[in-house]
């Protein structure tokens, strides 16, 4: 498309543009290192390895993790929480999930009840926030974790862990999160907010490349997690037993080690940055979309009016014209790209009072700057036929 300026207000999605030394460092593996991890007894494979290490000691810093041997990679939140519900939930079990989770938890959870798991939604409300005394007369005698996202990906509601893991501590149940739209951007202690097991996505708020994520575990929670996938994994190679071994128990198979460079790369940026800051800049554009919009009366905004309870999600519903048709124009007329629909979250919707319709989503990302946020307020507003 030539001519029209392009405006990405899709971060929730998948972050872009990726900051600087991502792609060279993904080049850099492929070019010049090309060796597989754990397997090559040379330099190159040796010098992959460390990364890789590094890599790990990195996201354990960034979480407070026990461990960097408990960082497991994997493609993205989704394969991440398979593997951890999947292999931790047994025939018999229950446990809760918020009424806002995203079909990466509901789906892997809604096949287990078929082989006996079973399950409550604790209601969030219609800002899709969730009361923490609302949880107690759902747990049963054979609960057994609380799955909760740290924030919503339709709303922006920032969920709140820190007291949820405490009443999954006071109540032995397990605490599993999923962090793909935090990670990054809000700070995740797994000590002090006592995580069991947090999953993370690569290509979002931690602005690395698609296809690397992984999960974090406690040394407890490893051993009660059974691997979803087995095989190689250049050690202990004598055993067809998958090793007890950690990182190896859950990482079988050859890692995406362009992934990891890039998603190392875009690690030091973030820590170089720091999170505050990238936090208080989508925090400042994304309060500046929200004033904006709340001067057109047709528009509403679903989710909390509060800053302190969101993150850089906005999605919005509008009285007068179809949200599928406004979010065409945005990118027809203005090559501004938002995403529209129920955006894999039909329970979040239907919590937030936008289901089935679903809602135009507009979400901010540190890269973007002010001028990108007048300029979506100033195409909305020709779109509704105001007159400028
Ligand atoms: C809240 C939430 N959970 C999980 C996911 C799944 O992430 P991925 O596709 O990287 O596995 C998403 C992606 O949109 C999300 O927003």
């Amino acid at each position: 498309m030539t001519g029209i300026k392009r405006t990405y207000l899709d971060n929730a999605a998948t972050s872009f543009p990726k900051p600087k030394g991502v792609s060279e460092a993904m080049c850099h593996y492929i070019e010049h290192i090309g060796a597989n991890v754990g397997r090559g007894n040379y330099r190159s494979a040796y010098s992959a390895d460390e990364v890789v290490y590094e890599t790990r000691e990195m996201i354990k810093t960034l979480f407070n993790a026990e461990d960097s041997k408990n960082v497991i990679f994997t493609p993205n939140v989704t394969y991440s929480v398979n593997n951890i519900l999947k292999g931790f939930l047994k025939p018999g079990d229950h446990v809760l999930v918020s009424s806002m989770e995203h079909n990466a938890i509901m789906r892997p959870l809604v096949q287990l009840t078929h082989q006996g798991v079973t399950f409550d939604r604790i209601p969030c409300t219609r800002e899709g926030k969730l009361v923490v005394e609302t949880m107690l007369s759902l747990v049963k005698p054979n609960t057994k974790a609380v799955i909760l996202m740290h924030a919503s990906n339709v709303s922006g509601t920032i969920m709140p862990l820190e007291e949820v893991g405490h009443f999954c501590q006071r109540h032995r149940l397990k605490f599993i999160v999923d962090a793909a739209q935090t990670a990054g951007v809000l700070p995740i202690d797994m000590k002090s907010m006592h995580i069991d097991a947090l999953a993370f996505t690569g290509h979002k708020s931690l602005l690395g490349p698609q296809g690397i994520g992984g999960f974090v575990v406690t040394d407890e929670m490893a051993l009660m997690i059974e691997p979803l996938i087995s095989g190689g994994t250049g050690s202990l190679s004598h055993s067809e037993e998958i090793p007890m071994v950690m990182p190896d128990r859950f990482e079988a198979g050859t890692l995406n080690l362009p992934g990891i460079f890039g998603l190392q790369a875009s690690l030091k940026f973030l820590m170089e940055t720091g999170l505050e800051k990238i936090h208080q800049k989508e925090q400042a554009l994304t309060n500046r979309f929200i004033l904006g919009i709340k001067t057109l009366p047709e528009i509403e905004i679903i989710g909390p009016k509060d800053m302190s309870h969101r993150m850089a999600v906005v999605s919005i519903q509008i009285k007068t014209k179809d949200i599928a048709l406004v979010a065409h124009e945005l990118d027809k007329q203005y090559g501004i790209m938002t995403r529209v629909g129920l955006h894999c979250s039909p329970s979040a919707h239907k919590t937030l009072g936008t289901y089935p319709v679903g809602t135009l989503r507009f979400s901010f990302g540190f890269f973007n700057t002010e001028k990108d946020v007048d300029y979506a307020l100033e195409a909305l507003k020709n779109i509704l036929g105001y007159k400028s």
